[in-house]
């Protein structure tokens, strides 16, 4: 049998990462950021000067970048062909082209296989914007987070220096379009998913109200 699965999706923002990694460690539980992986993926297409303006080019050649994810909610790792990319995913180069490679049904099939792989028999919190959906309907327990487009905005320009609320929440409502209409896997609310609206809650606040689901379920 399966072990807990917390399935955690939801737009940019909404807080997903502080609250998985919190869940995690309370419970002693892994960590799966699943964003990390898409973002790798990204970074490798642009290191290898992939037009991500062509999807068959992307699709082409996404089985290549060997991409290992570690589990560890103290210690977040990705790795591409033994190289630690956690720095450089976070770079607007590629968080400016992760939802178009994203959408690629190709990327999705490989990363969503290497997704339930890692989940295996369970005890996880896996976070990102189909796992309720897709990767894992079966999960223990499925959120779904949200927060008003500022307040996720916010959130974000305090984490990166030098950008302003407004360009921030520019950027998240074109990358929250592009994941949310996509034609595979768009991000949407699972059937059974409990919807937490995290915009006038604290961090404690919102790990409790998960702690409180898990109980509930287990
Ligand atoms: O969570 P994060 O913002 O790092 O995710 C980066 C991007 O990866 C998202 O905007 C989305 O395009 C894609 N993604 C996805 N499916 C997931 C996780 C992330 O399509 N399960």
């Amino acid at each position: 049998m399966t072990g807990l699965v917390v399935a955690m999706d939801g737009p940019s923002g909404s807080g997903k990462s502080s609250v998985s990694r919190g869940v995690a460690r309370a419970l002693g539980l892994r960590y799966l950021d699943t964003g990390a992986m898409y973002r790798a993926m990204t970074w490798w297409m642009l290191r290898q000067g992939v037009d991500l303006a062509d999807p068959a080019a992307i699709a082409a050649r996404c089985g290549e970048p060997g991409i290992v994810s570690g589990t560890d909610p103290d210690a977040p790792a990705i790795h591409v062909d033994g190289v630690d990319v956690a720095g450089p995913i976070r770079e607007a180069e590629v968080t400016g082209g992760v939802s178009v490679v994203a959408a690629v049904p190709e990327v999705r099939a490989l990363l969503v296989a290497l997704q339930r792989e890692i989940i295996g028999t369970g005890d996880i919190v896996v976070e990102g914007r189909d796992i309720g959906t897709v990767v894992w309907p079966d999960a223990t327990v499925k959120i779904y987070l949200t927060a008003s487009a500022e307040a996720r905005a916010r959130r974000r320009s305090a984490e990166l220096a030098g950008s302003t609320v407004e360009a921030q929440q520019q950027a998240m409502a074109r990358r929250d379009t592009l994941d949310s209409t996509r034609k595979t896997d768009p991000l949407s609310m699972a059937d059974g998913a409990v919807e937490l609206d995290t915009t006038a809650l604290n961090l404690e606040e919102v790990i409790a109200e998960v702690l409180r689901l898990v109980a509930e379920r287990t």
